[in-house]
């Protein structure tokens, strides 16, 4: 049978500066999905990339002296460096300044001319440069950028226009009968508002700087950044060009995930530059919350941003990851502090599911010379377990079917918390020292194991390097079958399982050694 595709995308980031957390974050839900759709049989595209045309961008190098090519470069490296440490496992990574995406872009952008949809106009108006966006004068907040509150440049010059107002109907109307195409409600009520106060056409090209994608009619004019980026979604799939195939197996996306700062650029203009085409839309467009600091959003310029490089050296990957994903509701705001970060690893990690490893390790290897035997029957207590170990699984499903990965991790570690608990019901410590509960106490132990076992299959897309450490210890590393999602099933541990001892999964972090 034909596995069902699954497409995710990143937004493509600005290769203005490195990347911060909140980017980090982005991509690490990305990849989450993206392999947790891997694990339950998908076929899977993971699409990621940067956005490096338009006018901060060769501000920037222009400052440093440099082309905006080679100040791009690096800083491009940087990314793919960073989603290394990551392990962030995309199946492309498409640079805006690549051949191929040019492309793409210029076939499109033909396309909405052919189709009627594009006309030369005078433009006077505000762009934000930071955010690469134009505004009308009632647009701007106390005459700043609404969005960022930066200072705004008035722009005159003749440009490219695409008829979005003409859309704003099908738009609403599409919306409306697809309410799963914006999520969180919140932001799709949003849109609509936005949408019903009136669409204006979009002007799409410029003529005074050139760090673009040349308009292919009008060299003179270099595509609106924002419809070269958005773009980037089709021309990784060879959109317009002899080799479309990944285009016709992949498109439509099943999701694009942003963060709320760039919605309105996905949830209307995307939809309805492919409207005008008739080409079909994304399914949905998931716009997650901001991770802010106690300071306020992270920026450069206010100089408080964290680097995810330096967590990772510091905690590992998959503790941040975790956190990350953890902290993280999608439909709301985060705050990030190191100190609830450290907090979640020595709670969550440490304590609740890397001591419940060592701890039943070592009682089978201190009682039981490490072998685990068959169970006897389950009893009351154990059925509950049991039960809710099956009940985990469903709840997980049911949770990432609407991609809440904080909950869907909330949920796992429900059942952590209850196989600590059992361990202290049963207390096997205890039931050692009564040579006739030997059966008993290698029914606890194997129950307790079997629990890891699944827990470490369910996080496996959240933290993929830590699954190889736990089937080290419980003598499953070479019982791949064991490892999948289709082994959710309880009694899966082989009598006879031999486990042993390894280094401690996640180190217990000193909490006043933390400062922020
Ligand atoms: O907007 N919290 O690129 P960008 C959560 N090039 N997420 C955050 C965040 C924070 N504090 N800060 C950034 C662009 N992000 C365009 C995109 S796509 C066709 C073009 C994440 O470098 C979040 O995903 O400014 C946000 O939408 C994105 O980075 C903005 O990245
Ligand atoms: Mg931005």
């Amino acid at each position: 049978m034909k596995k069902q595709t699954f497409y995710i995308t990143t937004p493509i980031y600005y290769p203005s500066d490195k990347l911060h957390i909140g980017h980090a974050y982005t991509t690490v839900a990305a990849d989450a999905i993206a392999r947790y759709k891997k694990l339950t049989g998908y076929d899977v595209y993971f699409l990621t990339g940067s956005d490096e045309h338009g006018q901060k961008i060769e501000r920037s190098a222009a400052a440093k002296g440099q082309t905006p090519q080679e100040y791009v470069d690096p800083v491009v490296a940087g990314f793919k460096n960073l989603w290394d440490k990551l392990d962030v496992r995309y199946d492309d990574f498409i640079r805006t300044t690549e051949e191929r995406h040019k492309q793409t872009v210029q076939v499109f952008f033909e396309q909405l001319q052919q189709h009627g949809d594009i006309y030369k106009a005078a433009y006077a108006g505000r762009y934000c440069t930071p955010c690469e966006t134009f505004f009308t004068e009632h647009q701007l907040a106390a005459g700043k950028c609404p969005d960022c509150d930066r200072e705004v440049e008035l722009l005159q010059e003749e440009s490219y226009f695409f008829r979005m107002s003409k859309y704003a109907d099908r738009w609403l109307k599409f919306v409306a009968e697809n309410p799963a195409f914006i999520q969180p409600v919140s932001r799709r009520n949003e849109m609509v508002s936005f949408v019903k106060q009136g669409l204006e056409d979009l002007c799409i090209s410029r003529t005074t700087f050139d760090w673009g994608i040349k308009v292919p009619f009008d060299p003179r004019h270099v595509v609106y950044v924002w419809v070269d980026a958005l773009t980037n979604y089709i021309s990784a799939l060879g959109y317009g060009t002899a080799d479309n195939q990944l285009y016709r197996r992949y498109w439509p996306a099943d999701v694009h995930l942003v963060g709320k700062d760039i919605m309105r650029f996905h949830a209307i203009i995307w939809p309805i530059m492919l409207m005008a085409l008739d080409l079909p839309l994304p399914k949905q467009i998931l716009g997650h919350g901001w991770l802010l600091l106690e300071s306020g959003k992270m920026s450069k310029s206010k100089g408080n941003v964290v680097d995810p490089l330096v967590l990772l050296d510091k905690y590992g990957v998959d503790a941040v990851r975790y956190y990350l994903l953890r902290e993280l509701p999608f439909a709301a705001d985060g705050y990030y502090s190191e100190t609830t970060m450290a907090q979640r690893i020595n709670n969550d990690l440490a304590n609740d599911y890397g001591n419940l490893l060592s701890r039943t390790v070592a009682m089978l290897i201190k009682y039981q010379q490490g072998v685990l035997k068959k169970p006897q029957p389950a009893g009351a207590l154990d059925q509950a377990l049991i039960n809710l170990a099956g009940e985990t699984r469903r709840v997980v499903a049911a949770d990432m079917a609407k991609l809440e990965i904080s909950t869907t991790l909330a949920t796992i570690w429900q059942l952590v918390g209850r196989a600590n608990k059992y361990l202290e019901e049963t207390a096997p410590w205890a039931l050692a020292k009564d040579a006739t509960q030997a059966e008993r106490l290698n029914t606890v132990l194997y129950n307790v194991l079997e629990v890891m076992r699944l827990v470490t299959v369910m996080i496996t897309p959240f933290m993929p390097n830590t699954p190889a450490k736990v089937w080290e210890q419980l003598g499953l590393t070479a019982h791949p079958a064991l490892h999948t999602w289709e082994s959710l099933q309880w009694g899966q541990l082989p009598p006879g399982l031999v486990v042993q001892k390894g280094a401690v999964l996640f180190p217990r972090i000193d909490l006043s050694e933390i400062s922020g």
